[in-house]
């Protein structure tokens, strides 16, 4: 792109080449800068007959605010005028204007011949405008001055609405990612998927190679995020992607900063611990007054590669959207807990009426975990199957308890009051709004593969697929523990039932994924209710 002096020069010799006059160019220092010729009279003064006496002189104008006219030799008068920008001079262009008599003079003849112009032939195309005098060629040296500061003056302000045009665009695009961060935070199911979208959205805001959250592993810190590095972008360690060296050296550069809001930004060398040959912006996340973790980036390319108050301000905006989010999340897990802490404290209670229950809801959820693991279930799934089996069997809140601890048989009605306790559960379920996905497993964990379950009699892949997960783990505790009615039967037993009845009670694709299931916890479990019994035996 031309600075201002260029386009300025090209100006005044477009414009000097019209009305006859001829132009030279001279650098800041008075050195003349080659031009092409555009006119037989620019041919003519590139010669050294008129560029020595120039230069023997140019020198001097430095010091001058504006330097003045000279006569180079009787008859050929030059205005140098200075090129400026922001009141630094770049240089001159110096417009020349012929008197009559120039055309006689040696020097002319020298300057044809050096510049290979027949001399009659420069003459009779010089001859009409050579008619300046002294005081026209000073008028002319006034006329060129304005008209120069007006065309430097223009291309300022022209680069300088370049420069603020870009400047604004930068800006909305940073404005724009802050707004996206800011707009994701509400999304608390998953924090990395979180992170790893603002270190994007920041990366493609801002021109560094890369974009990283590096996450203490602090109990402040939502669990999936603890000790956790996320990185966009290329490996900031050039010769090595060592994961691990990536982590440790980023844990180097979070235990350095401080616990203050604003920003650090790592020198290159051997102060900066992640990219020795760059600078590095760091932008501390802050907990309970502790550094829990940090945003940084790093090996910043394009036109600027150092860090600029753009990259600072962004960086630490989208890291008050991140304090946010794990503000957010700490209390969304707390309120989660608390949530879960009383259904378990209800689906307890609940199966406390029967002494021969105690535990069941809590053993039927983890079961319902391991077997939506074992048919690889996402993380989300296989968290509905716990809280489905914990509050599967709440509607024997509505079954008399005398018909709940009875033992030997049951009379018809007594076992029609029990077959109501999945719709009831539903019923009472229903209105509790964020546990919709668990009520398919409240509802049809009584059906049969085969269609011979109720409520509804539904058959095969018609039961919802947590149901079908409900129905196999409460089958499977039930068998293995005592019944009011009967003794638990022993886990070989209980294992060949389930394959026996694979296709027929249970769905054939699940029954074998169940038996081939580790039931260590499920044990302990049995082993802590066991001890639990006196607790429950006096809240009965
Ligand atoms: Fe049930």
């Amino acid at each position: 792109m031309p600075t201002p002096h260029e386009i300025a020069h090209l100006t005044l010799r477009q414009r000097c080449t019209s009305l006859g006059i001829p132009t030279l160019s001279f650098d800041a220092s008075g050195a003349i800068e080659p031009t092409l010729p555009a006119s037989l009279a620019d041919r003519i003064v590139s010669t050294p007959p008129f560029v020595e006496p120039l230069v023997a002189i140019s020198s001097s104008w430095a010091g001058q605010p504006a330097p003045e006219l000279v006569e180079v030799f009787t008859g050929c008068y030059a205005a140098p005028i200075p090129v400026e920008e922001r009141r630094k001079r770049l240089g001159y262009s110096v417009g020349l204007a012929f008197g009559p008599s120039m055309l006689a003079r040696p020097e002319f003849f020298e300057a044809c011949r050096a510049a290979g112009v027949d001399h009659q032939q420069a003459y009779a195309a010089l001859s009409a405008s050579a008619t300046h005098t002294r005081a026209s060629a000073e008028q002319l040296r006034s006329f060129l001055r304005w008209m120069v500061m007006d065309v430097a003056q223009s291309a300022d302000h022209t680069d300088a609405a370049d420069v603020l045009t870009t400047e604004l665009a930068a800006s909305y695009e940073q404005l724009d990612a802050v707004y996206d961060i800011g707009r994701a935070i509400g999304d608390l199911t998953h924090p990395p998927r979180f992170v790893a979208s603002a270190c994007k959205r920041l990366r493609a805001a801002l021109s560094f190679d890369f974009v990283m959250a590096r996450f203490a592993d602090d109990p402040a810190v939502p669990p999936a995020l603890r000790g956790v590095t996320i990185l966009d972008g290329r490996s900031p360690i050039r010769h090595d992607d060592d994961n691990e060296e990536i982590a440790a050296r980023s844990l180097g550069l979070l235990m350095r900063l401080r616990p203050q809001r604003e920003w650090t930004i790592f020198e290159p060398g051997t102060d900066s611990p992640l990219t020795p040959a760059s600078q590095t912006l760091a932008q501390p996340l802050i907990r309970d007054g502790r550094v829990v973790g940090a945003l940084i980036a790093g090996d910043k390319s394009g036109r600027d590669p150092a860090i600029s108050s753009h990259d600072t301000q962004l960086i630490h905006a989208s890291g008050g959207f991140v304090n946010a989010f794990l503000e957010n999340s700490a209390l969304y897990l707390e309120q989660k807990q608390l949530f879960l802490g009383t259904i378990q404290a209800v689906t307890a209670a609940i199966d406390a009426k029967d002494h021969y229950t105690r535990g069941h809801s809590e053993r039927v959820s983890h079961l319902a975990e391991l077997l939506a693991r074992a048919v690889g279930l996402s993380e989300r799934d296989i968290e509905w199957a716990r809280i489905s089996g914990l509050v599967h069997d709440v509607g024997k809140i509505g079954v008399p308890e005398a018909v709940l601890t009875k033992p030997g048989l049951l009379t018809d009605e007594e076992f029609r009051a029990i077959r109501l306790h999945p719709e009831i559960g539903h019923r009472i379920l229903r209105t509790v709004l964020p546990l919709a996905p668990a009520l398919p497993g409240v509802l049809s964990h009584h059906e049969r593969y085969d269609g011979r379950g109720y409520p509804n009699g539904l058959r095969g892949e018609e039961i919802p697929l947590l149901a079908r997960i409900i129905g196999l783990a409460d089958t499977f505790d039930a068998m293995s523990s005592n019944r009011s009615y009967r003794s638990a039967m022993t886990r070989d037993k209980v294992l060949a039932e389930i394959t026996r009845c694979a296709g027929s009670q249970f769905d054939p694709k699940l029954a074998p994924l169940f038996v081939a299931m580790d039931f260590s916890g499920f044990d302990a479990l049995i082993a802590k209710h066991a001890t639990d019994a006196p607790t429950y035996q006096a809240a009965a």
